[in-house]
């Protein structure tokens, strides 16, 4: 993904699942896992990187309604703002990985106009509430799933329909066929680090 112009990957609540990822975590600064878990987890939760003109501070954050609880992410946020805006940083993005929309959108809105954009993961399904808040961030609910349209999650339906209908382990195995790309497009005025556009991308 970095070979294919990626500039920094965020995680989620799947990060840990592999162990051969633990060194590279610790390895590249580009590779993000959520910054509100215990602090003896490998890697960062979040990184600032230097474009020349400008730097832009990355923030990764998990969600704590119907999730494992982890440290509480607004306080979280709070506190890398305050390490972003001592180092002179304007552009902030944030990856929410949260599960409820209520947490989600307050959490936008407390950092309206303290970062640039937000935007949720983990639902995997695009949300149509794309907007710049009062205060200048940019704030999308959801940015919606990269992965096969015929799938629940990605995931073959008929193992997900087993799953629920016989409450037994199962194995997920990839759906086949077309798959979309999900995403959004904030444009950010790198003077005030304030968002004047946002866009909400399907292919
Ligand atoms: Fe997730």
């Amino acid at each position: 993904m970095f070979d294919a112009g990626v500039d920094v990957i965020t995680g989620g609540n799947h990060t840990f699942r592999r162990r051969e990822i633990f060194d590279t975590l610790e390895e590249n600064p580009r590779l993000l896992r959520p910054s509100n878990m215990p602090k003896t987890a490998f890697g960062k939760g979040y990184g600032i990187y230097d474009y020349g003109r400008f730097s832009v501070g990355v923030i990764n954050l998990l969600g704590t309604t119907y999730m494992e609880s982890m440290d509480c992410p607004f306080r979280e946020a709070d506190r890398i703002v305050d390490i972003m805006q001592t180092e002179g940083v304007k552009i902030i993005i944030v990856d929410f990985h949260a599960e409820a929309t209520s947490e989600k959108r307050a959490l936008g809105f407390y950092l309206d106009g303290k970062v640039s954009a937000l935007f949720g993961t983990h639902t995997h399904v695009q949300t149509a509430d794309e907007q710049i808040l009062p205060h200048g961030t940019g704030y999308i609910t959801d940015v919606g799933m990269t992965g096969p349209l015929q799938s629940v999650l990605g995931v073959k339906p008929e193992i997900v329909i087993s799953k629920f209908m016989d409450r037994m382990p199962v194995r997920f195995a990839l759906s086949d066929g077309e798959c979309e790309l999900c995403g959004v497009l904030f444009t950010i005025d790198e003077k005030t680090g304030l968002c004047h556009g946002v866009k909400r991308i399907t292919y």
